[in-house]
C-alpha cells in the first residue's frame, strides 16, 4: 500500500466522521497523528484500536479556536517525524440563522472551521518544504452553495472551499489540496428533523461511512494531478 509509513494528521479525530476518516487512512497502513479537543477519552481507545493495525497511531491535543493551541499541535504531530497528509476534519456546526448569529457564534465558527484549517496547512507546507504532500480539507455541499441555515458554519465552508483553491495555486508542485464537500452522512447530534434532510438527497439514502473513506484515500492517495478540486459526496444535494 502506497500509504504505507506516511503519517497523517486528522483534526477531530476521536468521533464521528473524523474517527471513520482517521480508521480508514490506518486501515490503509497510514500512521495517524488523532487530533482530539474534547474527546479525550475516546481518543485513547481509537489510538489503541488502531495500534493493533501495526500501524503508529498518536495523540495531540488542542483547541482549535486558541491560535496559539494550533501551532503546539503541528509542532507535536511533527516530533514523530515528517507528515505527508493533513486531513482538516474538526468543526463547528451551530444551528443559527443570521439574527442568531452574534460576533462570538461568528468568530468561533471562522476561527475553528477556517482559520485553523489555514493555520495548520501553512505550517504543514513549511514542514514539508520540497517534499509531496496531500491536504484535504473536509468541506459541506453548502461551501459551495451557502445559504440561510447554519449561517456562520456556511461562510465557514464557503471560506474553506476558497482556502482550498488558493492553497493549491499556492504549495504547486509538491503538495496537493483537495476538498471533499459531503453531504447526509451522519445526523448532527443536536439538530432538528433528520427525515426531513432525505428529500433533498436525490440519491435517496444516506452516504456510507465507506464512501466518504473511499473517496478520502483517492485524494490522499490518488493522482498528485489532481489540486484544487472540490469533490462532491452528497448524492447530488448540492444539485438541488
Ligand atoms: N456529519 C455529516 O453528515 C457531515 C455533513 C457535511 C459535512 N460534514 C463535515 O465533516 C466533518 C466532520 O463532521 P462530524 O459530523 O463528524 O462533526 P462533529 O460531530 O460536529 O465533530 C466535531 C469534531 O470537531 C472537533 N472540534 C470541534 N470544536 C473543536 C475545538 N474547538 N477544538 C478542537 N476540536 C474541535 C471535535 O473534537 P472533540 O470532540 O475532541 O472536542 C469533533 O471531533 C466536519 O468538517 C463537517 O463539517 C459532516
Amino acid at each position: 500500500m502506497s500509504l504505507s509509513g506516511k503519517t497523517i494528521l486528522v483534526t477531530g479525530a476521536a468521533v464521528r466522521l473524523g474517527r471513520s476518516m482517521a480508521r480508514g487512512i490506518a486501515q490503509a497502513g497510514a500512521n495517524v497523528v488523532l487530533h482530539y479537543g474534547q474527546s479525550a477519552e475516546a481518543a485513547q481507545e481509537l489510538r489503541f484500536e488502531l495500534e493493533t493495525l501495526g500501524i503508529q497511531a498518536h495523540l495531540a491535543r488542542a483547541d482549535l479556536n486558541e491560535p496559539a493551541q494550533i501551532e503546539e499541535l503541528m509542532a507535536e504531530s511533527l516530533s514523530h517525524g515528517p507528515l505527508y497528509g493533513l486531513v482538516n476534519s474538526a468543526s463547528i456546526f451551530e444551528n443559527k440563522g443570521l439574527t442568531e448569529t452574534d460576533l462570538d457564534t461568528w468568530r468561533r465558527h471562522l476561527q475553528i472551521n477556517l482559520t485553523a484549517p489555514f493555520l495548520l496547512a501553512r505550517r504543514f507546507a513549511a514542514a514539508a518544504a520540497a517534499a509531496e504532500g496531500r491536504i484535504v480539507n473536509i468541506l459541506d455541499w453548502r461551501a459551495l452553495r451557502p445559504g440561510a441555515d447554519h449561517f456562520a458554519y456556511s461562510v465557514s465552508k464557503a471560506g474553506l472551499a476558497a482556502l482550498t483553491r488558493s492553497l493549491a495555486a499556492a504549495l504547486a508542485p509538491n503538495i496537493t489540496v483537495n476538498g471533499l464537500a459531503l453531504g447526509a452522512v451522519l445526523p448532527p447530534s443536536d439538530d432538528g428533523d433528520i427525515r426531513a434532510v432525505l428529500a433533498s438527497v436525490p440519491a435517496g439514502r444516506w452516504a456510507e461511512l465507506d464512501e466518504v473513506n473511499r473517496a478520502l484515500l483517492f485524494l490522499l492517495d490518488g493522482p498528485a494531478y489532481i489540486t484544487g478540486e472540490i469533490l462532491h459526496l452528497d448524492g447530488g444535494r448540492h444539485l438541488t
